[in-house]
């Protein structure tokens, strides 16, 4: 009798124990982002977090009882550009934890503050009326700016000169072929640099176009209706320098918008 009762109790209990460590494991994780004191004693936390998650359902914590934070928030020499203070100083999300639900959390948190949502919500805070924060998108275009040494009229000539017949190249949205990626779709890209310093490499221009100092298309493919664009690596700098103020294709927009 008494080793029955205690075989039942022991179910129970044990039963419990697994109720309690499986909802454990299946709770949301919390992810949470270390804020520098500058920003919780204006509560920039509780401004921006409860509004990124309106927008994204995603709730994330700027304080923490224990253990390390999952990333970390502040004007700091590495991470992801998230928005900058007035005088230019480029606050910074560097991600610390490397679990890839939490990391792909923190993306989100990133991209929202290049999102038109983000970028108001940023630019709304004040504190006494004036104005704190501006969004990062503004600083990164004047340093892409700088680095692009190339000259951005004749990039745009060029552009509409011999890439205008399959891309959208600028405000010209009807312009292009259909099916080919426009610029400001491609500006997108990570790596839009790598792609507009190597596109020559890749079909289907390998056929069309010629580098003056370094490749010559194989003529003999060319469609006869096809002009051959030769260009020179000056010129490739033109473009780059062009596509670098391209206006990145908002990908909130729909698909067939550039
Ligand atoms: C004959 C039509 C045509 C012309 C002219 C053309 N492109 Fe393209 N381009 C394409 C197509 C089609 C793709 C997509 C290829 C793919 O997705 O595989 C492409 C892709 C690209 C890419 C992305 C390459 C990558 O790595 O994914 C870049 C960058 C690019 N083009 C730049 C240019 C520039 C700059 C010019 C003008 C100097 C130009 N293109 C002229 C048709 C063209």
């Amino acid at each position: 009798m008494f080793v029955k009762i205690s075989k039942s109790l022991m179910c129970i209990f044990l039963g419990f124990f697994f109720v309690v460590a499986f909802a454990e494991n299946t709770l949301p994780q919390e992810v949470s982002v270390e804020f520098p004191e500058e920003l919780l004693m204006v509560e920039f936390d509780k401004y921006i977090l409860p509004r990124f998650k309106f927008k994204t359902q995603i709730s994330l914590l700027a304080n923490k009882e224990n253990g390390a934070f999952d990333a970390k928030l502040g004007i700091l020499p590495g991470g992801k550009a998230v928005f900058s203070d007035l005088n230019g100083f480029v606050y910074r999300l560097q991600t610390k934890t490397s679990d890839a639900g939490k990391m792909s959390k923190l993306e989100k948190f990133v991209s929202w503050f290049n999102s038109p949502s983000g970028i108001m919500t940023v630019e709304d805070f004040s504190i006494q009326g004036v104005q704190a924060f501006k969004a990062v998108e503004y600083v990164e275009e004047k340093e892409d700016a700088e680095i692009f040494d190339g000259n951005i009229a004749s990039g745009l000539g060029l552009s509409q000169k011999h890439c205008k017949r399959c891309h959208v190249v600028d405000d010209n949205a009807f312009a292009g072929i259909d099916s080919t990626p426009s610029f400001h779709a491609m500006r997108t890209f990570d790596d839009w640099q790598e792609r507009f310093t190597a596109f020559w490499t890749v079909s289907p221009h390998l056929n069309v176009i010629s580098i003056t100092e370094v490749y010559e298309a194989g003529s003999n493919s060319v469609p006869t209706t096809i002009a051959p664009i030769e260009l020179s690596l000056d010129q490739i700098d033109d473009i780059l320098a062009y596509v670098a103020s391209v206006k990145p294709k908002d990908l909130g927009k729909p698909i067939n918008s550039w």
